[in-house]
């Protein structure tokens, strides 16, 4: 079976973040041939196009991770009704210089947690809307609104309620089904 590079993003910057822990736990339940590395976001200057003639090393450094890896699954809170606003720099940095824009062509799947019952339904579509502009094909379905309660996941990433774990392994199985959908219609330069 073919194995594919999956490059993650966690919308929170937080120590505690429980979409950090979801991360852990989709990366627990996902099917052996997706392999998975951090592309970490916390570092990046805020973007402005001033940067874009002479791009500094932490813009090139997430450009280069996001072209090295076959997806992108996003694991991100819900702000205000919005992504986080490092999630949204991220994205800024990864589409720009014009003409470079990382996350074209590049298989996307959205996922996040909240404590409250809509589990970040409204953040997501923002995200979904910044993706869509940014020409990346993504997983519409299955959607996944995670309502978190406490010790839902584990510390090492063990997803404790019997139909969640159900749930988040199938959901894992489709974006390995989507990921080389796309890869077959879209091969990596
Ligand atoms: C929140 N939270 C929140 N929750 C939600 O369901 N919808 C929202 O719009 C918001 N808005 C919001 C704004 C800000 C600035 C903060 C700090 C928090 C609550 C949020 O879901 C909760 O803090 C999560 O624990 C955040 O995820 P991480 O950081 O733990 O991964």
């Amino acid at each position: 079976m073919t194995s594919y590079q999956v490059g993650y993003i966690v919308g929170s910057l937080s120590k505690e973040s429980i979409n950090r822990l979801l991360a852990q736990a989709l990366i627990r339940l996902a099917p052996d041939n997706l392999k998975f590395i951090e592309i970490p976001i916390g570092d990046l200057p805020l973007y402005n196009r001033d940067y874009d003639d002479d791009y500094p090393p932490a813009g090139t450094a997430l450009k280069e991770a996001i072209k090295s890896v076959d997806a992108v699954l996003f694991v991100t809170p819900e702000y205000n009704r919005g992504i986080p606003g490092a999630l949204k720099n991220a994205i800024d940095w990864a589409s720009r210089p014009w003409g470079t824009n990382s996350l074209s062509r590049k298989p996307t799947a959205v996922i996040g947690a909240s404590p409250g019952k809509i589990g970040t339904a409204v953040g997501q579509q923002s995200l979904r809307s910044a993706l869509g502009f940014c020409d990346s094909p993504q997983m519409t379905a299955p959607e996944a609104y995670i309502q978190f309660t406490p010790g839902l996941v584990t510390d090492d990433g063990e997803v404790t309620e019997e139909s969640t774990e159900k749930f988040l392994r199938g959901y894992m199985e489709d974006f390995a089904q989507f990921v080389a959908r796309v890869m077959a219609a879209l091969p990596r330069d």
